[in-house]
């Protein structure tokens, strides 16, 4: 008897040696697990800590020409046929229907807000205060009054890409300065209908993306190829705007007492070889290109980078133009851009490897300028869009970069996220992995390196309209059925997880190692009775 207990003891503990290795506390442990950095840790976020979820106006709403919707340059680039399988934002979600199911849906997960964008064109028709489309405001107004009857506060966007057709084709979109006024008016008009519920404002979603792949490379509306000097002029006119908006923010609707920034994206750019000078400082001039383009003169100093300055301003001349292609602020609009947030707005789903390499192309070029390559290595985890490979400790040193750049801001995560592929259900477990993962990466930097994170929205809330991808690429928390004419949504795994996750505001006490020991002590227990019933029978 004593040997068959000793011997049922001793199979215990090595079913859970067995099981130990058989639970990763690593969440990509074939990539990613040297243990100070990749492991997951247990532990609270702050008490006030934002959780929310994400999603924009044309990628959910459909009503594409509801009432007097005016058009947007992605109705007219989807309509060409620029999209997967000639897919459209027509119905996409049906949410201009539905709105009342997606509060439905924030309310069961838990989150205290949900972010989402006003399509421009729904309440300003061409885009100008000459012309309002009422009922466009009426059903913001309704999707503001549910929300915050169901306890979830609403952060808006102005401006997620989906601009006036007619602002395109009368002045050339944000190349032109004239935007400048008329974005103003448009945001100005939104202070003044939404502003006594709408807390936190956000101008522009994305400028990167907007000017390189809209202006630069025709991959996205209003579909220009311009890689040279287009980019640069339709971010000068960006940040004006987002200045001025900002500053009628302040003038005029102070009393209601929120708080207006702008949401710029990034991926985190690692050297090569970081013992390599060159590729350090290649790895930073990317940072400087992308999240710098916009934030250096918001956030520090109302001026580009002077990495960005030098590269254009010699690549320019060397090509002959008798001016830099990047525009320059007059000492007055620096003045009336910096320092124009209340916190830093921050997309990230992706890091990337740089090495520097001067370029020899001899057409202008915004990456040429960079004198760099990027890539993503092989063995990297992937997801369903090839430019998304999960490195989840990538955000952490963003998060980093953004704190020591910046002069440590509030930073709120307005998108995070993963996509899944068209014929992925409900159960989706490479969606809690990757969000496990990223929001354990959030917490290290609150915990650990004192960044001031302070709030994280997951995209998206349901899968919807991803782009040029079409519905091919699930992101959502919750399913979409788009065979359906009806769009239903349903819960997935993930949407649980991150339930589970806000109820308890972060990791549970061993949450990886916890968490598997109390699966290991069940395994244990259940290989102990297995084993002792087995070797009964056998002697
Ligand atoms: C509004 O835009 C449409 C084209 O989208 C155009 O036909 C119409 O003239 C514009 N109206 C005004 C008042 O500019
Ligand atoms: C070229 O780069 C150097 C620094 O490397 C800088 O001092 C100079 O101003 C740049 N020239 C132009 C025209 O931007």
């Amino acid at each position: 008897m004593i040997a068959k207990l000793t011997l049922c003891v001793f199979l215990c503990f090595i079913s859970l040696v067995v099981a130990q290795e058989t639970y990763p506390e690593y969440s990509y442990p074939s990539v990613f697990s040297e243990p100070g950095r990749d492991l997951l840790i247990a532990g609270k976020f702050p008490a006030d800590f934002i959780w929310g979820s994400a999603t924009s106006a044309y990628q959910i709403e459909g009503g594409w020409q509801e009432d007097d919707k005016g058009l947007s340059i992605w109705d007219t680039f989807s309509h060409n046929g620029r999209i997967y399988n000639n897919q459209n934002g027509d119905v996409a979600c049906d949410s201009y229907h539905k709105y009342e199911e997606d509060v439905a849906l924030l309310k069961n997960l838990g989150v205290s807000y949900y972010r989402f964008s006003i399509s421009w064109p729904r309440v300003l028709p061409n885009g100008t205060v000459d012309y309002i489309d009422e009922a466009g405001i009426e059903y913001y107004n309704n999707l503001i009054t549910s929300l915050l009857d169901n306890g979830v506060e609403p952060m808006v966007t102005l401006y997620h890409w989906d601009l006036p057709q007619f602002l395109q084709d009368e002045y050339g979109g944000w190349e032109s300065d004239e935007l400048v006024d008329i974005f103003n008016d448009y945001a100005d008009l939104m202070f003044e209908r939404f502003g006594e519920k709408v807390k936190y404002w956000i101008t522009f979603n994305e400028p990167y993306v907007v000017c390189w792949l809209g202006y630069g490379i025709n991959v996205f509306a209003p579909g220009i190829y311009d890689p040279g000097a287009a980019p640069y002029r339709a971010a000068h006119t960006i940040i004006k705007a987002h200045a001025k908006a900002y500053h009628t923010y302040k003038q005029k609707y102070s009393s209601y007492g929120g708080k207006l920034s702008i949401t710029l994206s990034t991926d985190f750019g690692i050297p090569e070889d970081p013992n390599k000078p060159e590729d350090v400082a290649a790895a930073e001039r990317y940072m400087q290109f992308t999240a710098g383009w916009f934030a250096h003169a918001i956030f520090k100093n109302g001026d580009y980078p002077d990495t960005m300055k030098w590269q254009v301003g010699n690549k320019s001349m060397a090509q002959g133009f008798e001016e830099s292609r990047l525009p320059e602020f007059t000492e007055e609009e620096k003045d009336e851009i910096k320092g124009t947030y209340d916190f830093f707005g921050l997309n990230s789903y992706t890091s990337t490897v740089c090495r520097a390499e001067v370029d020899t192309g001899t057409e202008p070029n915004y990456e040429g300028d960079q004198d760099m390559q990027r890539y993503q290595p092989d063995e990297w985890p992937t997801s369903t869009s090839s430019w998304l490979r999960p490195v989840p400790w990538g955000l952490r040193g963003l998060l980093n970069w953004v704190k020591n750049e910046y002069n440590n801001p509030d930073i709120f995560i307005t998108e995070n996220g993963v996509s899944t592929a068209l014929d992925s259900g409900t159960e989706d477990e490479e969606r809690v992995t990757f969000y496990r993962a990223y929001i354990n990466e959030v917490l290290k930097a609150i915990e650990q390196d004192n960044v001031k994170v302070k709030g994280y929205f997951a995209w998206s809330l349901m899968d919807n309209f991803e782009w040029t991808s079409g519905y091919s690429q699930r992101f959502g928390l919750h399913y979409v059925d788009f065979d359906d004419n009806d769009r239903p949504r349903t819960v997935k795994t993930s949407a649980q997880w991150f339930k589970d996750l806000i109820a308890y505001n972060g990791f549970e006490e061993g949450y990886s190692a916890g968490n598997l020991v109390q699966q290991n002590f069940v395994i244990c227990i259940l290989s102990s009775v297995l084993i002792t019933l087995f070797v009964s029978l056998r002697l």
